[in-house]
């Protein structure tokens, strides 16, 4: 058993739904605090200092003596909250690997020239607020405070409410200058949420760029009316507006190889026999480059419009959140690679770009020189329990960030 295992091992039931074995870890609820307390006794366990920002994100600092605590840290790390019923990996997995790692690295006898953190970035998935990567964008100004404080979860509390409940001031929200100027280099374990790896034969990768995405929500509104007595010709039902706005999104995103989900919708009432007042429907809408994920939402919003005259309704779009394109700085990620190649004995590292979001874009759109490791998901599936990373390749993956920190440090 290595201490990744016994890390894993004490992370893994937190927030585990016994019905569907998916993850219910949202920020700031009972889950997402009882892996906060994991975090915190971890680092602990191993003499970090832990603290948590003025975001809620996480820290735990190893300033070995005769290094500047104020200097341009090295910082690794990922998060720890989940999609509703999400896998056990996606952030996690990064979090447990930077503990080991640095663990590894430090009975290794490293002497770092500068401090070490390994980070736990707040509300990554945006599940209970809306917003992805709620902590790091509001840690780099990406996000504005009286924005995040008024966000409203499903349960009706706001994020304000929820952090203040969790023993977090809101106040202090914000563009965090001083922490910023303290991180040097961002490096972020994750699994792999597709199937280059599996594809390409290695247990291990690293990231060349995030698509560029958004979430946009989609109002729709019509009249409720009887389900039995109100002629089809006479209704107002969004929902059919929303049906057809789908299938259109879904149509168009196939054609051009971009990416549209609704994954989550409301309806008002909500009731069997009742036609709708209401239909609220998140789209999240991904492509390959800015003119594609912009021809994307102008198709399916004009299709919403057209058909929501078709069916005398009305609808209005929010853009909820929009992330740009992102590279990863080219000169580190080919020193990350070589670093887990030579610790590979030479193997080839593939480089990889994803469609998923991440902390790491954040921080790097933010100016911060920042790599991400993959680690191969024998599934290829991810935001569901079927997501999955063998323990042979999770040590895989500790080894490959072990021997990062050692280059970077
Ligand atoms: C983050 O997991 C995303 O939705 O891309
Ligand atoms: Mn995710
Ligand atoms: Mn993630």
């Amino acid at each position: 058993m290595t201490y990744f295992d016994t890390l894993w091992d004490a992370l893994e039931p937190i927030g585990r739904h016994a019905a569907t074995g998916g993850y219910r870890r949202f920020a700031y609820d009972r889950a997402e605090l009882t892996c906060r307390e994991w975090f915190t006794s971890t680092a602990q366990a191993q003499g970090l200092e832990v603290e948590t920002d003025r975001n809620g994100n996480l820290w735990a600092w190893w300033v070995p003596e005769g290094v500047d605590p104020l200097g341009e840290a090295l910082v690794i790390g990922s998060h720890l909250d989940s999609v509703p019923d999400g896998g056990a990996f996606d952030g996690p997995l990064g979090v447990v690997s930077s503990f080991a790692a640095l663990d590894a690295a430090r009975r290794d006898g490293l002497s770092p020239t500068r401090p070490i953190a390994v980070a736990a970035f707040a509300d990554e998935e945006g599940a209970r607020f809306g917003i992805a990567c709620a902590g790091s964008r509001l840690m780099t100004g990406q996000l504005h405070p009286d924005k995040a404080r008024a966000l409203v979860g499903r349960d009706g509390a706001s994020m304000a409410e929820a952090m203040s409940s969790a023993g977090h001031d809101p106040a202090w929200l914000g563009r965090d200058d001083d922490r910023l100027s303290r991180i040097g280099t961002f490096v972020e374990l994750h699994v792999e949420q597709g199937r280059g790896l599996i594809e390409q034969g290695a247990a291990v990768g690293v990231a060349t760029s995030i698509w560029p995405h958004g979430r946009y929500r989609f109002t729709f509104r019509g009249v409720a009316d009887h389900a039995g007595t109100t002629r089809m010709q006479d209704r107002h039902d969004p929902m059919l507006t929303y049906a057809a706005t789908a299938l259109a999104a879904g149509e168009h995103a196939r054609r051009t190889d971009s990416r549209a989900t609704f994954g989550r919708v409301e309806v008002e009432p909500n009731g069997t026999n009742a036609i709708p007042s209401v239909v609220r429907a998140w789209l999240d809408a991904r492509a390959m480059d800015e003119s594609s994920l912009g021809d994307l939402l102008d198709v399916i919003t004009s299709r919403a419009h057209a058909c929501a005259e078709a069916d005398r309704t009305d609808v209005d779009v929010l853009v909820e959140s929009v992330t740009a394109v992102l590279d990863f700085d080219v000169a580190l990620r080919d020193r990350v690679a070589a670093a887990v190649s030579a610790e590979q004995g030479g193997a080839a590292v593939p480089a990889l770009p994803t469609g998923a979001g991440h902390d790491a874009g954040i921080l790097a759109a933010a100016g911060i020189e920042t790599a991400m490791l993959f680690v191969r998901n024998p599934t290829g599936v991810s935001h569901s329990p079927n997501e999955h990373a063998e323990r042979e390749d999770c040590h895989a993956g500790v080894e490959a960030l072990t021997a990062v920190v050692k280059e970077l440090a």
